[in-house]
């Protein structure tokens, strides 16, 4: 039997390097010695009052369809929340609830693009971006930015990305896997290429709650920009609620009629005690917030001190985010071989950071998503293995 298209288009995603990531998983839940540092999810529980006032918005009965949109309590803390961290004049109308901020993300690439359009897209990037750009037979093309300038944005890589089909750029900052935080320059020149060209500008932001240093910037509140910005953004990392699925995208009020349409016939709304415990955590759960921020902050430190002592090893500190990226070239093994090598050796997984694009060739990306004393155990190991290399 013959299946669409799309099926081809969403295949994406460099699958083999997540291969030894899925061997780890396993081996780990058949309570082997292993250490997985291959995924992104915090390793932290969800807040207490956001499952208890869950369990009670079900005892009430908000177990039954939901607005489109979203509950307004949601939408309201979502836009509240906005407004704080980027001085962007938003409201709850200009707000949708979404299934995660992967969900948000899809729907702009079926709203914005076509068959035949071109998406700019800062690369390293996010595994799914290319199967979510390339869903409406739209090109994916890569801005590749430079390891050895910390994979900063460069203007001529931009420049020269743009054509006459370019409909949009695609970014999260703080990315994954590099976590750079794009600074006041690079989105100023974001933002003058879309403006120049008439381009959407489609800004991801999951991480932008474990920021470590400097202030985050938002594009979406440079002059002229708000009317070509849709602000993605997620509970999942921010509140440990991965598995809820609780995103949004923020847009001009034309976007969101257009992904409200498409929601309806894709999604049909969130589960309304799935917002309810979306607006507990945004209205309630600051403290867990800057608890955990607190704890991802050191073991950012502690992973930066440790790699750097181990001779061999050449790591970038995150600005942002729960992921590390190490140059492991002084090995002396290329990348895929250093994954391979060290889970043989020490039970420890990483990833092989080209899965987010081949300009991160000599990079594995490390989660500080477990607990310290785990996370001290693989840095320990790591050194070993490294210490039979060099
Ligand atoms: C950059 C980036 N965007 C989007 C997502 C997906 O987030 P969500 O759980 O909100 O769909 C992730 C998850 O790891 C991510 O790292």
């Amino acid at each position: 039997m013959k299946f669409s298209s799309l099926t081809d288009r969403v295949k994406g995603g460099a699958a083999d390097v997540w291969d030894l990531h899925y061997l780890a998983k396993q081996a780990k839940e058949r309570g082997e010695d292993v250490i997985v540092l291959s995924v992104g999810d915090p390793d932290f529980d969800t807040p207490e009052r956001v499952i208890d006032r869950a369990a009670r918005a079900m005892h009430d009965g908000d177990t039954h369809y939901t607005s489109i949109l979203g509950h307004q309590e949601l939408r309201e803390a979502i836009a509240a929340r906005h407004r704080m961290l980027s001085g962007q004049a938003v409201d709850a109308e200009q707000v949708i609830t979404t299934s995660g901020a992967q969900n948000a993300l899809f729907a702009c690439s079926l709203c914005l693009l076509d068959v035949g359009d071109e998406a700019i897209v800062l690369q390293p990037m996010y595994v799914t971006y290319e199967a979510t750009i390339q869903a409406p037979g739209a090109t994916l093309v890569p801005v590749l930015l430079d390891a050895e300038q910390g994979f900063r944005l460069d203007r001529d890589s931009l420049l020269s990305a743009v054509t006459e089909r370019t409909r949009a750029i695609f970014f999260a900052s703080p990315s994954n896997p590099t976590g750079v935080a794009l600074n006041p320059e690079e989105l100023e020149l974001i933002a003058e290429v879309a403006r120049q060209h008439d381009l959407w500008v489609v800004a991801e932001s999951v991480y932008e709650d474990f920021v470590y240093d400097d202030d985050f910037q938002h594009i979406s509140s440079l002059p002229d920009m708000a009317e070509r910005v849709i602000s993605i953004g997620s509970l999942s990392k921010s509140y440990a609620m991965s598995g809820w699925r609780v995103g949004w995208a923020i847009a001009p009020p034309q976007m969101i009629a257009n992904m409200e349409k498409l929601a309806l016939c894709m999604l049909y709304g969130l589960p309304g005690f799935i917002q309810q415990a979306g607006a507990e955590a945004l209205n309630h759960c600051k403290d867990d917030l800057q608890r955990m921020r607190e704890v991802y902050r050191q073991r950012r430190d502690m992973l930066y001190a440790e790699f750097s002592a181990i001779a061999g090893l050449e790591p970038l500190l995150p600005e942002a985010g729960m992921f590390m990226m190490v140059n492991v070239l002084g090995s002396g093994l290329s990348t895929p071989d250093f994954t391979r090598a060290l889970y043989q050796a020490t039970g420890v997984s990483v990833l092989d950071a080209t899965a987010f694009g081949a300009n991160a060739e000599g990079y594995v990306r490390i989660s500080f998503t477990v607990a310290d004393e785990e996370l001290q155990e693989a840095c320990r190991r790591i050194k070993t293995f490294m210490e039979g290399r060099v």
